[in-house]
């Protein structure tokens, strides 16, 4: 078995997986939100201390396995450094204490093998990786051969629903209080406009709509806000379809995956959902509970790191918080 520790933001994560069956024996996530919440997005230095103090609870209940585990794996990167410190410093007091190797596992890759938790993975695969740290596309050959196409060069598009809620002063995290909201309102009362329409270019961008979405906040009123949050969200959302309508002309799909917290929205799903449609392409996404941060996603991915013998020695294993993919 494997036990797979997640820090790199404001989920306290550990989990067991069995090796030869991907089983997840064991898992566990204390989230920090309501703690964050009062502060409108998520304090390092606090996460970090919150960590701290829930990492060595659920540590506790693992014990059970601790005589048949056969490595420890945690996310190394990307992340927040001094959150991403708490996991790796716990995996190596592990490692020396237990005399297991260690496996560094990347944050992105783990959203991608979500998919995968308890399952074969089924690749190849185009991935849209939509969180609150990232937007992105991935194309998946292997679990060793993963390429970015196309990435935001500002916000994230989880970001921007946490930015919205804060505007309108509905706490942190933003997404699931704005998708609410927007069920009530009229979607099409806001023009706000498309990011990045007329250019070219395979890239995101949410910075331009968060402004457009202050100014229509800092006009209306309180009963103006679903109308605004269902806007934002047409607009936020059409911003991704127009990039892979453009990319799918050239790279049509043929097996399609959204993964990370933001792709528990059901606009976006549905929006996605018609888009695959004339290409035939199947549709994976993760378990609900499996798409906001979670050690289970750690600890599937570090399953194949194992199967390949992708170690990373005791004094080389160092976080790396603005590493890609
Ligand atoms: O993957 P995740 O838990 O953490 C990161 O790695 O960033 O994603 C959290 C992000 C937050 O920005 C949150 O607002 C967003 O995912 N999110 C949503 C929804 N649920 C969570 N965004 C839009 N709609 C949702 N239903
Ligand atoms: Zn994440």
């Amino acid at each position: 078995m494997i036990l797979s520790i997640e820090s790199s933001c404001d989920d306290s994560s550990i989990a067991v997986t069995e090796i030869a069956t991907k089983r997840l024996v064991y898992h566990k996530k204390i989230s920090q939100e309501s703690e964050h919440a009062v502060y409108g997005g998520v304090v390092p230095e606090l996460a970090s201390r919150l960590h701290a103090e829930a990492l060595p609870r659920i540590l506790e209940a693992c014990r059970p396995w601790f005589d048949q585990l056969k490595a420890i794996a945690v996310t190394t990167e990307p992340g927040l450094s001094v959150t991403l410190i708490e996991g790796v410093t716990m995996a190596k007091a592990l490692a020396i204490a237990l005399k297991l190797p260690l496996i560094a596992v990347n944050h992105i890759k783990g959203h991608i093998y979500s998919l995968f938790i308890e399952k074969e993975s089924a690749l190849p695969l185009t991935v849209l990786m939509v969180s609150g740290g990232h937007t992105q596309v991935i194309e998946v050959e292997s679990f060793d051969a993963m390429e970015t196409v196309m990435r935001t060069g500002d916000d994230s598009f989880g970001e921007s629903f946490d930015k919205c809620a804060k505007m309108m002063g509905l706490g942190y995290p933003g997404g699931p209080v704005i998708e609410a909201l927007a069920e009530r309102g009229d979607a099409m009362r806001y023009d706000f406009t498309v990011p990045l329409s007329r250019s070219p270019r395979l890239e995101f961008s949410y910075s331009g709509l968060k402004n457009a979405v202050r100014l229509a906040v800092e006009a209306g009123g309180e009963s103006d806000y679903p109308d605004i949050a269902a806007s934002f969200q047409r607009v936020a959302t059409e911003h991704l379809l127009q990039k892979l309508r453009k990319y799918f002309k050239v790279h049509p799909p043929k097996r399609f995956a959204i993964v990370g917290g933001a792709s528990a929205n059901r606009h976006l799903r549905s929006e996605i959902e018609t888009l695959l449609r004339p290409y035939g392409a199947e549709l994976l996404t993760a378990e609900l509970k499996y798409c906001s941060d979670n050690a289970a996603m750690i600890g599937r991915a570090a399953v194949e790191m194992y199967a390949a013998g992708q170690f990373t020695p005791l004094n080389v294993i160092d976080v790396a918080p603005k590493s890609q993919l």
